[in-house]
């Protein structure tokens, strides 16, 4: 272990803005630690990108968190998890955390033998999720829904209203119809249309995302590598974009309820 790696900070990063999701509960279970955040928005969406292109971006943003003292990388990206985090882990030497569709509790939970997930159309087309289903959901149905433009909803800002509940009704209402009782949330963005989504499924099913585990696990991998910093102070949070960051930082302060301010970084 490098004596001071305890002081380094937490790299994060997703396509935009719904990494944040992943964020609050890894500064709620941590928030001693640094964090720096990297948000890819001028490339916002990955969800219609290329594994390549996906790929390509996931290993420049990693390089530079790495490059800014990053003990540990967590990919707040279902996405670019789900298509880079084997090259990543390849590439780099710092441990990295993925993000997948919370699967595995989903099907510990449904009453009905049903199961939906909804994500990416890049995530519902991949392989990694496909894998999880047949290791994890042998004995299940699982609905899997590619939801084009939910993601860009948030990063637009939109987490409430009529063009939410629009664009939610053709998304889950056939899941539902089935049967599904457990509604699965793979795309980092989505935990911020909860709210709506909830309001729109009812008592009909439970609604689920990964943000708490990613936090447990970050925990834990820090406390293995001896690397948890445990100051009473809290850490310090440093926001990159690749995006306009007056518009991006309007936008994450509303999501994190808090004033971010984020530097500008070439994309
Ligand atoms: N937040 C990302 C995810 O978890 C993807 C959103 C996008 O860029 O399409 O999959």
């Amino acid at each position: 272990m490098i004596p001071m790696e305890h002081l380094a900070p937490v790299g994060v990063f997703d396509s935009g803005l719904g990494g944040l999701s992943v964020l609050g509960e890894i500064r709620r279970r941590l928030p001693a630690e640094d964090v720096i955040y990297y948000a890819d928005s001028a490339f916002c969406p990955y969800g219609s990108r290329s594994a390549p292109e996906i790929r390509a971006r996931s290993e420049a943003i990693a390089g530079t968190l790495i490059a800014e003292g990053a003990k540990l990388v967590v990919v707040a990206c279902n996405t670019a998890s789900s298509v880079a985090i084997t090259h990543l882990r390849e590439r780099f030497d710092v441990p990295f955390v993925g993000l997948e569709p919370a699967v595995k509790p989903a099907v510990r939970m449904t009453q009905t033998g049903k199961i939906a997930v909804l994500a990416t159309p890049r995530t519902v087309s991949g392989e990694r999720l496909r894998w999880l289903i047949d290791e994890h959901a042998r004995d299940v149905e699982v609905y899997t829904v590619p939801a084009p433009g939910l993601a860009e909803l948030v990063e637009h800002g939109t987490l409430a209203g009529d063009e939410v509940q629009g664009m939610l009704r053709p998304l889950l209402e056939p899941s539902l119809n089935r049967g599904a009782d457990v509604i699965v949330l793979g795309c980092t963005h989505y935990p911020f249309l909860r709210g709506e989504i909830e309001r729109f499924i009812g008592d009909r099913a439970t609604v689920i995302d990964s943000g708490e585990a990613i936090a447990r696990r970050t925990h834990y991998l820090l406390t293995k590598m001896g690397a948890l910093r445990a100051d009473a102070e809290p850490g310090h949070l440093q926001f990159m974009t690749s995006g306009i960051p007056e518009v991006v930082g309007d936008i994450a302060t509303n999501l994190l309820g808090e004033s971010i301010q984020p530097i500008a970084v070439p994309a």
